[in-house]
């Protein structure tokens, strides 16, 4: 039995900030969300949770000794933008990171959980991917979230902050009546799903000669619930002292298996009914054949088992939060 805490959440309007939020609501933690609604919505701040319309740039205005800790989601994510516009991600999600980090010194707030990713590692050399792995981001998207870890390995050792940054493979599904939603949505099961409400009319599939068993990219899905989940075990880990001030914990979440870019889309049509034409595309630079994730640390170090690994399940949940969407749209 733990005792109520208080967290700050950054993102906490957008799709895994919003999500890990209801979690600590739903388990009696006091959660303030700060989120500028830059690609996140007023309505996916959970019910429960004090919200600030405010940028990370800024959070020193707002974090003050009252918190136990804080859960660092606000970053900007598109890859393809990444290349376009680096500069946007760097003075986003490095800059906004270190502002918070500084804010974080001065309330004295010393715990931290941040979501890193698997653009971290970049081309794997095996799979599934370790966090021993060589990290070699193929965008600035990656590379900045790269340099955060490495700003937080340093903001541990030099100033006792207990950190976790956990490492997302391809984060799905929905949870509480808060799913994906990201515009323009780059996800591959919200797109398909796009599909199967008429809101476009084919899938692309973006190569279909890479050394996979049916030649499409292999992605690991993890289920937003357990994704949040992880999150609430790593903060009771510091709690505990488990994850003790000085230590940077990297964890992996995926659920070590793979599914083609097929197979989603196989699922998809079952979970849905709907034919969901496929058009072949050209492959997008930078894209990995294969990325699946070893989450034995996060197995071992915190005690993280995933409960709903099953892809059908995930595509099932995404479309109840998809359809619901679209009606409420009256579209
Ligand atoms: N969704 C995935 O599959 C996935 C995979 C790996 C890592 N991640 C990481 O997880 C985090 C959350 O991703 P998501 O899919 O929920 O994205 P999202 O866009 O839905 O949420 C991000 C939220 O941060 C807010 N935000 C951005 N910059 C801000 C700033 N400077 N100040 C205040 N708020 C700001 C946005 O308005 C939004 O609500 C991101 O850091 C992302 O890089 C996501």
């Amino acid at each position: 039995m733990t005792t109520a805490k208080k967290y700050l959440v950054t993102g906490g309007a957008g799709y895994v900030g919003g999500t890990v939020a209801a979690r600590l609501l739903e388990r009696g933690d006091r959660v303030t969300v700060l989120d500028d609604l830059s690609t996140g919505f007023r309505e996916g701040v959970p019910a429960g949770a004090e919200f600030v319309e405010g940028r990370v740039q800024d959070a020193a205005r707002w974090l003050d000794g009252s918190y136990d800790g804080v859960l660092h989601f606000a970053a900007y994510s598109q890859v393809g933008e990444s290349v376009a516009r680096p500069e946007k991600y760097w003075e986003n999600n490095v800059g906004g990171t270190m502002a918070l980090l500084a804010a974080m010194r001065a309330a004295g707030v010393r715990k931290l959980v941040f979501s890193s990713t698997a653009a971290t590692y970049g081309e794997p050399a095996t799979v599934p991917i370790t966090e021993a792995a060589a990290t070699a981001p193929t965008s600035p998207y990656g590379a900045s979230k790269l340099a955060v870890d490495h700003m937080i390995t340093g903001e541990c050792a030099a100033h006792g902050l207990a950190a976790a940054s956990l490492r997302y493979f391809n984060v799905a599904g929905a949870h509480g009546g808060l799913g994906e939603r990201h515009d323009p949505e780059s996800h591959l099961i919200p797109l398909v799903l796009q599909v199967a409400l008429g809101r476009r009319e084919a899938i692309s599939v973006y190569g279909d000669d890479y050394p996979t068993p049916d030649g499409t990219c292999v992605r690991d899905y993890i289920h937003v619930a357990d994704l949040a989940e992880a999150h609430l075990l790593a903060l009771d880990a510091m709690t505990r002292g488990d994850v003790p001030a000085g230590e940077h914990l990297v964890c992996n979440l995926g659920n070590g298996n793979g599914f083609s870019v097929r197979e989603v889309i196989e699922t998809v049509r079952k979970v849905t009914g709907h034919p969901i034409p496929e058009i072949a595309a050209e492959r997008r630079p930078g894209d990995p054949a294969v990325l699946v994730a070893s989450a034995d640390t996060a197995r071992e170090r915190l005690g993280w088992i995933p409960s709903r690994p099953d892809l059908a399940d995930v595509v099932a949940d995404a479309w109840a939060f998809a359809r619901h969407r679209h009606q409420e749209e009256g579209a």
